[in-house]
Order: C-alpha cells, then sequence, then structure tokens
C-alpha cells in the first residue's frame, strides 16, 4: 500500500501509523505527506522520519475543488494509493473521492454517527454521554461519514475535562488508526453498502 497522508497539525495519529510501519504492523510505504498549513507540526516529524513533505496551501485555491486537484496531483506524482486524513481540518469534495474511490480513510474522535464535526469530544460531555470513542471510516461527500472500518469505545468519567476525554480518546485513535489501515492493506475488506465487512479483527 502506498499511503499519503494529509494533516493540518501536530500529526500525532501520523506518528502512530510511522510506529506501526516500523515496527512492521503495518505493510505500507508512506509516500508523502501533504499539508494545508505551512506551520503544522507534524510536517517536522515527517521530515525527521525521511519522509517527504509538500504544503498546499488551502487559501491560495479559491474553490475546494481548485485546492482538491492539487492535492491530487501532488498525491499522484508520488504514486500514492491510499489517503490517510489525520487532523485534516480541510472537508473534502468528489475531486479527491473520485481520484481515489474507496481509498480515503479519516479518523474521528467520537463513535460516529454521533457527534461529528468540531469539538466532538466537547459535544459528548455536553450530551453528557457516558460512552464516546473513536472511528475510523471510509470517506464519502458527508463531513465525517462513510462506512465505518473500525470503533473503539472510551467511558466518559465524571471528573473529564475536554482534554482528559480527548487524551484516552487519542490513545485510542492511535491503536486503530494502523489496525484499520492494515485491513485495507491486506485487502480484507469488503464495502456491501454501508457496512464493512472483514474489518478490524477485535481482540
Ligand atoms: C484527532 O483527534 C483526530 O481524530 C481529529 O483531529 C485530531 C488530530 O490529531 N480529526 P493529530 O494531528 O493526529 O495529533
Amino acid at each position: 500500500m502506498n499511503l499519503g497522508i494529509l494533516i493540518s497539525g501536530r500529526g500525532s495519529n501520523l506518528e502512530a501509523i510511522l510506529g506501526a510501519i516500523s515496527e512492521e504492523r503495518l505493510a505500507a510505504h508512506l509516500r508523502l505527506v501533504v499539508s494545508n498549513r505551512p506551520d503544522a507540526a507534524g510536517l517536522e516529524l515527517a521530515r525527521r522520519h525521511g519522509v517527504p513533505t509538500v504544503v498546499v496551501d488551502h487559501r491560495e485555491f479559491g474553490a475546494r475543488e481548485h485546492f482538491d486537484r492539487a492535492v491530487v496531483e501532488v498525491l499522484r506524482a508520488h504514486e500514492v494509493d491510499t489517503v490517510a486524513l489525520a487532523g485534516f481540518d480541510r472537508i473534502v469534495t468528489v475531486v479527491l473521492l473520485d481520484a481515489f474511490p474507496g481509498r480515503v480513510v479519516n479518523v474521528h474522535p467520537a463513535l460516529l454517527p454521533a457527534f461529528p464535526g468540531l469539538h466532538a469530544q466537547r459535544q459528548a460531555l455536553q450530551y453528557g454521554a457516558k460512552i464516546t470513542g473513536a472511528t475510523v471510516h471510509l470517506v464519502d461527500e458527508e463531513m465525517d461519514h462513510g462506512p465505518i472500518l473500525a470503533q473503539a469505545a472510551v467511558p466518559v468519567r465524571d471528573d473529564d475535562t475536554e482534554e482528559s476525554l480527548a487524551a484516552r480518546i487519542l490513545e485510542q485513535e492511535h491503536r486503530i488508526y494502523p489496525l484499520a489501515l492494515q485491513c485495507l492493506a491486506e485487502g480484507a475488506v469488503r464495502v456491501c453498502g454501508r457496512r464493512v465487512r472483514g474489518g478490524v479483527p477485535w481482540k
């Protein structure tokens, strides 16, 4: 699997994926990291690991589709076949999805379809949810939506803050994102409508 990772910020999921590749838990070549923000800390992390990086600054494009076209071009130039969004803060369009059909993956800090969008941990706290978690899913045209590859539940504690909850969810993101990508790499995943069969084997 030739992976391209799209980031906007610190890149802790990127780091987890890099760790899984180096420990041979994930059979993938990380071909490229793309950031829409020149100051994303994850760019430096990628460079330290010898991974090529490209900045495609969304502010230089009028329409989302034009930005996505530029991203697709750099991904193709680096022979990427699978795209992982990892803390990428842009809504993707059909331009990206059509270029990599069934091969664009995202991680979200809630048990989708609950709490899509920004501040998912805050939403869970404000709603009074007792259990939230992390979801890895194939991306479709709706935000934080698409067939689910893996989920992990995280109990909400009475004394949780947004930060403490986010930290425990993040641990689960780092665990299940490489597992879900490995399922894709093995071709173990069959998408039947909204359902994914043969996904992450639970332990
Ligand atoms: C993660 O919580 C992810 O689920 C969300 O943004 C955060 C990114 O964190 N989409 P990082 O950049 O991978 O550290």
